[in-house]
């Protein structure tokens, strides 16, 4: 079986939003820092290239979480992999995330993370497939809603490949 990817969103296409939303984010900010939260790997592409379009104070901290399975659908058990470096207590905090699928990783990660006081918390997530989810959660920023279909690059995988590339793609068999 081959691997084809079609191109559903283009480079310029993702860059251009992702510009549109570190304006908006740097003007609700305005006098703050925003600490952002990157959700590894899939979400590091995202913040990188978000945090360079934010003109407000930006701190940077990572969590790594995995939902069981290396397939193209995720599982309900989620498990934190790599924990925060520094407190969130106080702090303005946006977590940055490739996509919300089923809303299973994200509604944990998020009632967890709430528990730790915050001053501020709120999603940013570069892709949303409203289609599939499960559990509710409450997106703040969304780069693009997407139809049901596997999505790879710009940091999402398959099998650990296709991050690196600088679009997003749907993957096909063939
Ligand atoms: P959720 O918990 O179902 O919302 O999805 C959590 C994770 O599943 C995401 O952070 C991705 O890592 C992965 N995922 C969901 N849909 C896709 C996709 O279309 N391509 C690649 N990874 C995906
Ligand atoms: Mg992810």
């Amino acid at each position: 079986m081959s691997e084809h990817i079609r191109v559903l969103l283009p480079e310029e296409e993702v860059d251009a939003r992702i510009q549109e939303i570190g304006e908006q984010i740097s003007r609700e900010y305005e006098g703050k820092q925003v600490h952002m939260i990157c959700v590894l790997k899939g979400g590091s592409f995202f913040m990188c290239e978000l945090a360079k379009r934010i003109t407000v104070p930006v701190s940077l901290d990572f969590m790594a979480v995995s939902s069981y399975g290396s397939g193209t659908t995720s599982g309900g058990v989620v498990k934190i992999v790599k924990d925060l470096d520094e407190t969130i207590r106080e702090k303005d905090v946006l977590v940055v995330e490739d996509i919300v699928d089923s809303g299973r990783t994200l509604s944990y990660l998020l009632e967890m993370l709430q528990a730790r006081g915050p001053k501020s918390l709120r999603l940013c997530t570069l892709l949303d497939k409203p289609d599939r989810r499960v559990v509710d959660v409450k997106v703040d920023y969304t780069g693009f809603h997407i139809p049901d279909e596997f999505v790879v690059g710009y940091g999402l995988d398959y099998d650990q490949r296709y991050r690196n590339l600088p679009y997003i793609g749907v993957i096909e068999f063939k």
